[in-house]
């Protein structure tokens, strides 16, 4: 018995031993875990998004894929939204430009004003890359971006197909946005030889821009020309489906909501849902996906210095030739509505039927 307790004396002296060592140990492995943590957190490509809204439903799905791409690449994303004051957005990147940040990714409320996030940045050696929207007077190191031109001219096109004579309203977007400019050339590129030879009118042209695309100034540019042309209408070029929205509910009001043809941009939820309906003829369709995780892959890759291999051709901005990744806009109607927009993961079939 005592041989027994003695053995169990030394056993437990050299358990306690073992178990302190082991402490040691853990706690040594735990302070190495830690310093490499805190030095990968240093190390992590820091990328500042900033936003001009998020009123518009697309840009939380371009916020959305964006981070969480640049976070599969290892990045981080601080994000700012201006709530469309561009003085507002100056000063969310400076603030940013502070916090150290590695790149910047600006969605610009207007494209003039932006200019000065760019000189700010590139006084501190950030990149920075213009998103969806081109900002000029300065030289951004890359705009990427849906070829906007062409979702003008989409958007005239296929209602010019469908009404190849009559009174056009053109709507365009909001004017401190270089986009809402390229739209107006596309859509003017579709109907001018119709205008020239006076199968199309255009009625109240050029006089309507919807300030901040926003959809109430769409309704009341709507109910305007109405009342000025005493409802001769038969097509209005909306240049996105906010601002359609608009023009739609003003059309209801006279009872024209679904005669008179309707374009748009975006496939927002509720302009799919206009066109199962038949009140919206047609939208264009910009893969959000795509642009957000080329914008992220591109942000990460400037952030370590190397070149954009896909930015394989150049948008002059009126100051230079800024390298440019111009993906291609798809014409949605209730024909190919499935497969574009359901069967591509867009919306889902629910989503989009629910009102019928
Ligand atoms: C974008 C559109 C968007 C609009 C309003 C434009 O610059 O290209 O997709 O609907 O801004 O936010």
């Amino acid at each position: 018995m005592k041989i027994n307790k003695k053995k169990t004396m030394s056993q437990l002296r050299s358990l306690s031993i073992k178990s302190i060592a082991l402490h040691i140990f853990f706690v040594m492995c735990c302070t190495i875990m830690l310093i490499g943590c805190t030095d990968k957190t240093e190390d992590k490509i820091k990328i500042g998004l900033s936003m001009d809204s998020l009123r518009v439903e697309r840009w939380q799905k371009d916020r959305d894929i964006f981070i969480a791409e640049a976070e599969k690449l290892g990045a981080e994303v601080i994000v700012q939204s201006a709530d469309e004051d561009p003085v507002k957005q100056n000063e969310q990147a400076e603030n940013m430009i502070t916090q150290g940040v590695d790149v910047l990714v600006v969605i610009p409320k207007d494209s003039v004003a932006s200019s000065q996030i760019v000189k700010s940045a590139h006084a501190e050696g950030i990149k920075v890359i213009a998103y969806d929207r081109l900002i000029r007077e300065s030289e951004p190191d890359l705009y990427i971006s849906f070829d906007n031109e062409q979702v003008g001219y989409l958007q005239a096109e296929y209602l010019f197909r469908k009404k190849p004579k009559g009174n056009y309203f053109l709507l365009g977007g909001d004017p401190g946005d270089n986009n809402a400019h390229l739209l107006r050339e596309g859509q003017l590129r579709a109907l001018q030889p119709a205008i020239d030879s006076g199968d199309i009118k255009l009625v109240a042209e050029g006089k309507h821009w919807a300030v901040n695309w926003d959809r109430k100034n769409a309704l009341n540019s709507t109910e305007q020309v109405l009342t000025q042309t005493n409802n001769q209408i038969d097509a209005v070029v909306a240049s996105n489906d906010g601002t359609a929205g608009g023009v739609i509910k003003a059309l209801e009001g006279q009872n024209l909501a679904g005669s008179v043809l309707v374009s748009g941009q975006d496939a927002d939820i509720e302009a799919c849902q206009r066109i199962v309906k038949g009140t919206q003829t047609m939208t264009v369709y910009k893969p959000i996906q795509l642009i957000a995780t080329e914008a992220a892959k591109a942000a990460v890759a400037l952030a370590k210095g190397e070149t954009i291999e896909k930015a394989n051709q150049t948008v002059n901005n009126g100051k230079t030739d800024v390298p440019s990744i111009i993906l291609t806009p798809i014409q949605v109607d209730k024909d190919n509505l499935d497969k574009e927009i359901i069967e591509g993961g867009f919306h889902t079939r629910e989503k989009i039927y629910q009102t019928q």
